[in-house]
């Protein structure tokens, strides 16, 4: 399915509500890159980033982590538009070394909970000594999968389209940086 966007000479035009800062965003992800840190010392853990959203939150998580550690990106689909498609596409997974790695999956919204259910299913297969989740946003009146619970929670966010710092409408916004709620005429006729 594609959806048409409309003409935008700044994508600012999009935005309903700021709902998170960008200063919001940085100073909450430092304190969860310093947690992480203090959980995992001695444990060189292996991030792994889910993209393509949760790239600006990584690289920003990345600059408070001050413990040895590695990241890796692999790519994971489950949407289309505004709606979850259902279906959860992994790639890249066999190419890593997983096997008794600490992994922290790095994600930017937790929504039905799917996409992480079926990432965490894909690299049991690979034994590692334990999988996390970090998530910049958690939508738990979404969850669909009920015994998803992140261990590091940015923002705990109420059931509307959010969009920016990583998360996208149609591919687009993922430049903004703030997370913001997205006028309903973006993807209303
Ligand atoms: C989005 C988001 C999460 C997932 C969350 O990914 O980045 O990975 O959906 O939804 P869920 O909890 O309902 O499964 P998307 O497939 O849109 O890919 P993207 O990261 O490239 O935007």
């Amino acid at each position: 399915m594609s959806f048409e966007i409309k003409s935008m000479t700044n994508i600012n035009e999009g935005i309903e509500e700021i709902l998170i800062t960008h200063e919001e965003l940085i100073k909450r992800i430092e304190e969860v890159g310093k947690e992480i840190s203090k959980d995992y010392v001695g444990k060189n853990p292996l991030l792994i980033a889910l993209l393509k959203g949760s790239v600006p939150f990584l690289s920003e998580l990345l600059n408070s982590i001050y413990i040895p550690m590695e990241y890796e990106c692999v790519k994971v689909s489950s949407y289309c538009g505004t709606k979850s498609t259902g279906c959860v596409t992994i790639e890249g997974l066999n190419k890593l070394s997983i096997e008794n790695r600490n992994l922290i999956i790095i994600e930017d919204i937790v929504d039905s909970g799917l996409t992480i259910q079926k990432t965490i299913e894909a690299l049991n297969e690979y034994h590692p000594a334990s999988i996390e989740v970090a998530t910049l946003l958690d939508k738990p009146s979404m969850r669909q999968i009920e015994n998803i619970h992140p261990k590091y929670i940015c923002f705990k966010i109420p059931n509307k389209f959010v969009v920016g710092f990583g998360l996208d409408f149609n591919q687009q916004f993922r430049n903004l940086p703030y997370v913001g709620v997205l006028k309903p005429t973006m993807y209303m006729e």
